[in-house]
């Protein structure tokens, strides 16, 4: 059967919506595994890792807090400006948490490593990463995440909420872009 584009001719479906609902739980187990019972503090990078959270705290069950960053470095094109900005700051400190990073994916590595840093001098009790996707190709910092869904190929990648210009991030699957 051809999986759904949405009737959109520049998208072509590389991760279907039941790989990533599997991969995504188990991830939580891992995460569990790892961190144990105890409470997490979730921190979603917002916009694009706004599905996979609402799917992964959901999946982690257990006692789990939610708490957003806003983080601009794409400036709606498909090339990184390697300029990390806050544009909105976490709600609550999270000094002696255990907390849980949670990126879309890992490009440049650029986000993730300032994140890190940013995140990391307010004292969280532990700070682990995950991330949906990586795409190891286009690094520019050294920089990995402790868990990740899946490796993709360098190419630029919507869906489950990356877009393309404020575009696709409703599509229920991750689809290469083709312009
Ligand atoms: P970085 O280059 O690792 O700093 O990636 C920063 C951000 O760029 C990610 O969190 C995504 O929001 C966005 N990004 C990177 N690659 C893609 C892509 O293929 N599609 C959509 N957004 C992307």
């Amino acid at each position: 059967m051809t999986p759904p584009n949405h009737g959109d001719a520049h998208i072509r479906v590389l991760i279907s919506e039941e790989r990533i609902q599997a991969r995504v739980a188990e991830l939580a187990r891992e995460i569990r595994e790892q961190i144990g019972d105890g409470p997490i503090t979730c921190i979603g990078v917002l916009k694009g890792s706004f599905i996979f959270m609402a799917d992964l705290v959901r999946a982690l069950g257990g006692p789990v807090r939610c708490e957003f960053l806003g983080v601009s470095s794409y400036h709606g094109g498909t090339r990184s400006t390697g300029v990390v900005r806050i544009t909105e700051d976490l709600r609550h400190p999270i000094e002696g948490h255990h907390c849980l990073l949670v990126e879309d994916i890992v490009d440049t590595g650029l986000t993730l490593d300032y994140l890190k840093h940013f995140l990391g001098a307010r004292k969280p009790a532990s700070l682990q990463t995950v991330a949906l996707l990586d795409k190891p190709g286009h690094r520019e910092v050294e920089v990995i995440a402790d868990f990740a869904g899946f490796t993709i190929p360098d190419e630029f990648v919507v869906g489950y909420g990356l877009d393309l210009g404020e575009l696709y991030r409703n599509l229920p699957f991750i689809a290469v872009y083709s312009p």
